[in-house]
């Protein structure tokens, strides 16, 4: 049997699932997206995206026929290739919740048939979810045929905020599965990965990008690579805030330790920006995945639980520190300049600004806070938080005691300090992410340096 994948449907409209949509529209296929929110979907059918991701809203437009939105799975009848991208969020215990993946693998069984269908798992599961996958799929179809229907795992690496430059050139694809169905996605991914396509006008193919590597592997070694690279991110970031905190009482200066260890090439540069920690949807929910991995075989690993440890304490740091200027924080007016867990996305999942917020109303302090995207989503997901959404940056100096720096937008980046610290009652501002280069007559507290 020969495979030449035409049509393809990715089932998950998220972060995940519209930018594989999308890119798989450019790379042209006939791409159906499915996603059971029908609100997402009509917004979808009106060409307006439900997410910020810089330039999506471009590149899906840009398809035109190639790529429509539904909340009928029948559209998996007809696709050579069927795409798994929903959310696998943390259960109560830590572990990962499969409902959603188990509801989608039972939704695509009802529409097998006779036709061969690769079935690529994308979002992140667990280490035998491919096998869990194909168990579905044979209790729930009327015909299941391993000769026709073969469980890929094909992991993704994208970052929200950069999701199509690392889409369209990523440093590997990773494929795990049967030999068959492997050759069935090189040749799906055959423009990605000899990189002929046509760049799209809002990401340009970086310079002396050539092509991705391509490794491929077993289901299971495929699964265990997405959740080791993430903890491996993790814990590098963790390593540094780590050192950074030595840095502080030593005298010595994170960014300087950082750039003369990352120069290593064994080492690398990236990933090593100490501030605030990691947030975000995926870091501490695949750190504890693999921990929670490690348990239900009875297995300890202790790197992870400290990676874990040291990123959390960095929130309270910053609160260590605020109270060491102002001694009390009752009555004061503290301001937060960013919301999100990272620049250039609205995403507020494990954002460390939430947890700051808390704490410092906790403490009886008067909170303003800002996004410069975010703000419309925080009122609706942070609606249980008491805090001032601020109608502009100045609003969050104003007459206040404090302004933490909790996510490194440029936006921030170009303030001018001297004027926004003029606003201020007392000028104390803890920069957690290390963007104020230039002394100031303010109270500044960094991360692993002195400014
Ligand atoms: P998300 O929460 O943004 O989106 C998930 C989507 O799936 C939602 O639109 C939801 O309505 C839809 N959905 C839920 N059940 C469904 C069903 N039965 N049928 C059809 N649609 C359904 O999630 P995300 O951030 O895109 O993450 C998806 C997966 O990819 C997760 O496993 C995540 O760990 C992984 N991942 C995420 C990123 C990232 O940066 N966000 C990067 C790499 C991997
Ligand atoms: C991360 C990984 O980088 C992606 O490869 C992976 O696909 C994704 O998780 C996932 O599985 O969802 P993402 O969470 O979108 O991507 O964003 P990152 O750029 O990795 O940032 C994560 C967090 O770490 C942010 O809060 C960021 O502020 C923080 N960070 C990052 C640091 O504190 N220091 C750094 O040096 C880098």
């Amino acid at each position: 049997k020969t495979c030449d994948p035409k049509k393809v449907a990715v089932v998950g409209a998220g972060y995940v699932g519209l930018g594989t949509a999308g890119l798989l529209a450019h790379l042209g296929y006939q791409v159906t997206g499915i996603d059971v929110d029908l609100d997402r979907v009509a917004q979808l059918q009106r060409g307006e995206v439900p997410i910020h991701e810089p330039g999506l809203d471009a590149l899906l437009a840009a398809q035109g026929e190639r790529l429509t939105w539904t909340t009928d799975y029948a559209a998996v009848a007809d696709a050579d290739v069927v795409f798994i991208c929903v959310g696998t969020p943390p259960s109560s215990d830590g572990t990962p919740d499969l409902r959603y993946v188990t509801a989608a693998a039972a939704s695509i069984a009802a529409h097998l048939d006779a036709r061969p269908l690769v079935i690529v798992n994308k979002s992140t599961v667990p280490i035998g979810t491919g096998d869990f996958v194909q168990r579905i799929l044979e209790d729930n179809a009327l015909t299941f045929d391993l000769a026709r229907h073969t469980v890929v795992s094909n992991p993704e690496f994208l970052r929200e905020g950069t999701a199509l430059a690392d889409s369209l050139y990523p440093d590997r694809i990773v494929l795990g599965g049967s030999t068959e169905a492997l050759d069935c996605m090189v040749k799906l991914y055959a423009p990605l990965i000899e990189q002929s396509f046509t760049p799209p006008p809002a990401t340009p193919r970086p310079e002396g990008f050539t092509r991705p590597a391509v490794v491929r592997t077993t289901l299971q070694s495929a699964e265990m690579i997405k959740y080791a690279a993430n903890a491996f991110l993790a814990l590098k970031i963790s390593f540094a805030n780590e050192v950074a905190g030595l840095c502080e009482r030593v005298g010595a200066d994170i960014e300087e330790v950082t750039t003369g260890i990352g120069l290593d090439t064994r080492i690398g540069l990236r990933f090593l920006q100490a501030g605030l920690g990691w947030g975000g949807s995926c870091f501490g929910k695949d750190t504890q995945g693999l921990i929670s991995a490690g348990d239900e075989h009875d297995y300890d690993m202790p790197i992870l639980r400290a990676a874990i440890d040291v990123n959390y304490r960095q929130r309270r740091v910053v609160i260590d520190k605020l109270l060491r200027h102002l001694k009390t924080l009752k009555g004061k007016k503290v301001g937060v300049l960013g919301m999100a867990f990272k620049p250039n996305t609205d995403d507020l999942r494990d954002a460390p600004a939430h947890d700051l917020i808390q704490r410092l109303v906790q403490l009886g302090a008067r909170v303003t806070a800002h996004d410069p995207i975010a703000m419309p989503r925080a009122a609706r997901e942070w609606a249980h938080l008491t805090y001032q959404a601020a109608d502009s940056i100045e609003a969050v100096f104003d007459r206040a005691d404090a302004v933490i720096i909790a996510t490194e937008w440029n936006e921030y980046r170009a303030l001018d300090w001297a004027a926004m610290t003029h606003r201020m009652r007392e000028a104390v501002i803890i920069d957690a992410r290390n963007i104020i280069r230039t002394p100031l007559a303010a109270e500044i507290e960094q991360v692993g340096r002195a400014v």
